[in-house]
């Protein structure tokens, strides 16, 4: 991988043709010491956010050397990449051979599910394993998420007593609850309220448990989204433990996937054409844009021009001056290929420009296909600070004009509450 102080830097160096995901491991770095310094418990790296080896080998380095997985093939890069790891096998839906492969083949002890038929599995294809760490993943409100992770997958705290029971029948190791607050949370309390619906299905069922796992959501910096400090959130989750009833050997853990990794890359894109409000890029909603064509996300853009050829300016620059809004479209011939923005870039942008697109690190390399042949990234990595930081790499705001802020404002939307329950919490 090439090194470059600058995006600036790797285009004055080689214009690039196809787009190029810019790491900085620093920011993997420095994310990982926050959370190890201040989490009191133990850190899970979600892989799922960036399976990038530079990331699993940099998380490492720095301290965090416990992983959730969700398939082999996420085994094995971080078998690879992290030799010795900690591994979580967190999917509550798993194959037999993935299970066995996992127990077998890579010393995997720790297993998720949310159904005694996934329960039996687990038992059956480990050949009745009694030493496993066996994790059951509760349904918990995703009030003030940007994703909610609920709907999917675990069992409604009011209906889990039976499965607590038999997790903790099964084994003679030790048995923890898991949920998700939804990802991207943008409230502190969902945390601790996410506990407290843990803790009463722990005293309903009577089962004493080993491991309260509170998941990810952590949050990171998008436009129209500036969370609130992270340390908010660690408090909100010592609250929500010191008042959840386990005894007190019992582990705390977290599995944090975009919060590591979110900073730590943007991708550089080309301008192929402009048409009206609209740019053709050469990355899209089949590359790493997947977030800003679905969920409609307006990521921060900066603007590199390289010199034209036979140009009297001979210097790769940064263009400044009165933005507008345009939006995107990607390479590929599927008009779903399409993110709206709005993006606010220079009025001035051509054909032949460089726009790169910034906290893409979390869901937005891992999301990358083939479709239509395109979707070829290379990597490079950069030692500039990220477009925004929780960590104090960057401010905590992307800076965007008045009236953009407005726009942003109308873009993002969160999870409700629906229904009764959504009632009565609204009214406490
Ligand atoms: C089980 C589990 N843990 C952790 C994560 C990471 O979540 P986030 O990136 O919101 O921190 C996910 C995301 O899908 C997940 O499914």
């Amino acid at each position: 991988m090439h090194t470059y102080q600058t995006p600036l830097d790797l285009v004055r160096d080689r214009s690039p043709e196809r787009p190029v995901a810019l790491a900085r491991p620093d920011a993997v770095a420095v994310a990982a010491r926050w959370f190890q310094d201040n989490f009191k418990g133990d850190v899970f790296y979600a892989v799922k956010a960036n399976p990038s080896p530079w990331v699993i080998e940099t998380l490492a380095k720095n301290g965090v050397t416990s992983f959730d997985v969700a398939s082999i093939p996420e085994i094995e890069l971080v078998a690879a990449h992290a030799p010795g790891a900690r591994l979580a096998f967190m999917h509550p839906v798993k194959s037999r051979s993935a299970i066995a492969r996992a127990y077998a083949d890579f010393g995997v002890r720790i297993f998720a599910f949310d159904t005694h038929e996934e329960l039996a599995k687990i038992l059956e294809a480990t050949g009745g394993a009694r030493d496993l760490t066996l994790m059951v993943r509760l349904a918990v409100s995703a009030v003030g998420a940007a994703y909610s992770l609920s709907g999917k997958f675990g069992v409604e705290t009011h209906e889990a007593s039976a499965l607590l029971l038999a997790g903790r029948r099964a084994t003679q190791g030790r048995l923890g609850v898991s949920f998700h607050v939804g990802s991207q949370c943008m409230r502190p309390t969902a945390f601790q309220a996410a506990m407290a619906q843990a803790s009463r299905a722990i005293v309903r069922a009577g089962v004493m448990v080993d491991i309260v796992d509170v998941g990810g959501g952590f949050p990171s910096v998008y436009p129209g989204m500036v969370p609130p400090d992270m340390a908010d959130y660690l408090d909100s989750i010592e609250r929500g433990f010191a008042e959840m009833m386990v005894h007190e050997d019992t582990e705390l853990w977290c599995e944090p996937g975009r919060a590591l990794v979110a900073e730590a890359s943007s991708i550089l894109t080309k301008v192929e054409l402009k048409k009206g409000d609209a740019l053709y890029l050469n990355d899209g909603a089949y590359g790493s844009l997947f977030d800003a064509a679905h969920a409609k996300w307006p990521f921060p853009v900066k603007l590199f021009r390289a010199p034209e050829e036979g140009g009297e300016d001979g210097e790769v620059r940064e263009v400044e001056g009165a933005l507008r809004p345009f939006r995107f479209y990607g390479p590929t011939c599927d008009s779903l290929d399409h993110m709206p923005g709005p993006f606010w870039l220079p009025d001035d942008v051509r054909e032949g420009d460089y726009v790169e697109i910034g906290m893409l690190g979390a869901y937005g390399i891992a999301m990358n296909t083939r479709f239509n042949g395109f979707g070829d990234a290379e990597t490079a990595i950069v030692g500039d600070a990220p477009m925004a930081s929780m960590f104090g790499l960057a401010g905590r705001n992307i800076r965007l004009p008045r009236e953009a802020q407005d726009e942003e404002r109308k873009v993002v939307r969160l999870s409700r509450p629906k229904g009764r329950a959504g009632k009565s919490r609204r009214k406490r």
